[in-house]
């Protein structure tokens, strides 16, 4: 019998075992490359500036990805606290996309506009300054580092090989727009454009 010979045969059953598991990826990962939905920005998405670039490099090189989730689920008790649920029409141009599912922090994928630059600022330097309970790490750096405006062109030109439809003009006038600029400032930027495409495509 053909069922005996797969269950006395161990490197056979790996081998179709592995078919089997391989064919169910394929099926449920290759078609969401094709999708309209998961491969088109969303009408408000633009490419982030040279300065939230930049303040999304700081976030990643700090770790704040390890506490800070950055999608908000299609649930009521996700929605009411965070706002709209994410979508993937919003994330087309992050690469890598910074989701993140550990949250030790809120989620900070609507953060944008929630606070003022001046809260931020505070926040960052020390949280318990604004948030007395909080148990986020202080870093006040931010506001002495100085952006390597030297390599800001060099990412851009980067990110458009991957899709990011960045203009010459906007890569030749990179190193100009981040010169001088803290950490503190690029961070600013990033967090407060987080999760305001859809918004701004008026949805
Ligand atoms: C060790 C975990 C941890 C790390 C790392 C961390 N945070 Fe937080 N963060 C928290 C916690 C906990 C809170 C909630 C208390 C508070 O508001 O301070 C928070 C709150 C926040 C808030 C306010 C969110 C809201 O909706 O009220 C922002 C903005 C934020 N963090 C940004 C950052 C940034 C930017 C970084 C990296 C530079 C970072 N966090 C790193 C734990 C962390």
């Amino acid at each position: 019998m053909s069922h005996e010979k797969v269950e006395t045969n161990i490197g056979l059953m790996v081998g179709l075992v592995l078919l089997v598991v391989s064919f169910g990826g394929l099926v449920e990962i290759v078609p969401l490359f094709f999708l309209k939905d998961t491969t088109t920005p969303v009408a408000g998405l633009k490419p982030y500036t040279p300065m939230q670039l930049e303040g999304r490099d700081v976030y990643i090189k700090n770790g704040c990805n390890t506490c800070h989730s950055q999608m908000i689920r299609p649930f009521r008790a996700e929605t009411e606290r965070y706002g709209p649920y994410s979508v993937a029409g919003e994330f087309v141009y992050d690469y890598p996309f910074l989701w993140g599912s550990k949250r030790t922090g809120p989620d900070l994928h609507r953060v944008g506009g929630r606070y003022s630059d001046d809260w931020h600022r505070v926040h960052l330097i020390n949280p318990r300054d604004v948030v007395p309970e909080s148990i986020m790490p202080a870093f006040p750096w931010f506001e002495d580092n100085l952006i390597d405006a030297e390599t800001t062109p060099t990412k851009m030109e980067a990110l458009r090989k991957l899709g990011v439809p960045y203009t010459q003009e906007e890569i030749d006038g990179a190193t100009a727009a981040v010169e001088g600029k803290t950490e503190m400032d690029a961070m600013i930027e990033y967090l407060q454009v987080l999760g305001t495409s859809l918004k701004a495509g008026g949805k």
